[in-house]
């Protein structure tokens, strides 16, 4: 028992410290914007919002050019072709260019920034719990669109200065080479996105499609995760936060 005890106390001494040192606190994971390629460096208002992308007219990461370029195939944001094996239809095009506004305009991802060694950004974003109905629907939308890679992050041919399918690789249905929405969202962009059984409205999950005439719902989901709410706690950090009672148990 002493044993046990003891340790405890260790470990909750030490524990303020090494929060300390870590230096995030939830507040600071909240209305941010990443360090990116087009990213303003604080969100604020843009009155000039385009097309899909004035949900965050409000308060928004991204600027009016921007939001501008993101329905436009090619756009000079990242030179990035959908079309590469033949046109996208449209229903499929809009849950791209919904992605590419979220990315690029909201200020609610912050506790799933993560650091990144590449030449044309310092952060990215991993594991961000998409609602089961943003990712279902565009799963949905795009089983006839064609593609010819699962991970479109890497392995493209850019010689051209657009990106090219690479030799060998075979244009093929969404629905053959996504068998799932979860393989879609989730590998598309190598992981920016976790599939979740949570539905929109839930607060537990993030919503691409929002009515902005509610307020934007991403801001309580991101409030949620910050301070720790988040139901895939660790079984370290669930031990932790047991700990303080184990301890009063003992006195
Ligand atoms: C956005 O800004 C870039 C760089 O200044 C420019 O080349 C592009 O034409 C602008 N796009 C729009 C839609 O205004
Ligand atoms: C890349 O594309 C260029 C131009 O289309 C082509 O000549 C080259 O063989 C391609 N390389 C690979 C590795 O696919």
């Amino acid at each position: 028992m002493a044993a046990v005890c003891c340790s405890t106390l260790l470990v909750l001494m030490a524990w303020p410290a090494a929060t300390a040192a870590a230096a995030v606190t939830p507040d600071s994971l909240l209305n941010i914007c990443m360090d990116a390629k087009h990213h303003k460096t604080e969100p604020g208002p843009e009155g000039q919002l385009y097309g899909q992308c004035v949900l965050w007219k409000d308060n928004a990461c991204c600027t009016a050019n921007t939001s501008m370029e993101a329905h436009e195939d090619q756009s000079y944001l990242y030179n990035f072709n959908w079309d590469h094996c033949g046109a996208m239809p449209e229903k499929c095009k809009r849950h791209f260019i919904q992605d590419t506004c979220l990315y690029e305009c909201s200020p609610n991802l912050g506790p799933w920034i993560d650091q990144v060694d590449s030449s044309w950004r310092k952060e990215r974003i991993r594991d961000v719990p998409l609602c089961k109905e943003d990712c279902d629907q565009w799963w949905e939308d795009c089983q006839d669109a064609v593609t010819c890679k699962v991970n479109w992050h890497k392995g493209w041919n850019w010689t051209t200065g657009t990106n090219q399918c690479p030799k060998g690789a075979m244009c093929q249905k969404f629905k053959y080479m996504f068998p799932t929405a979860a393989a879609l969202c989730e590998q598309i962009w190598s992981g920016s996105y976790r599939y979740t059984s949570y539905h929109r409205g839930s607060g537990h999950c993030i919503q691409m499609w929002f009515d902005p005439a509610q307020g934007n719902p991403n801001v309580a989901v991101a409030q949620y995760y910050a301070r720790g709410n988040a139901p895939s706690t660790s079984p370290l950090s669930l031990l932790l936060s047991l700990l303080p009672l184990t301890l009063l148990a003992q006195l």
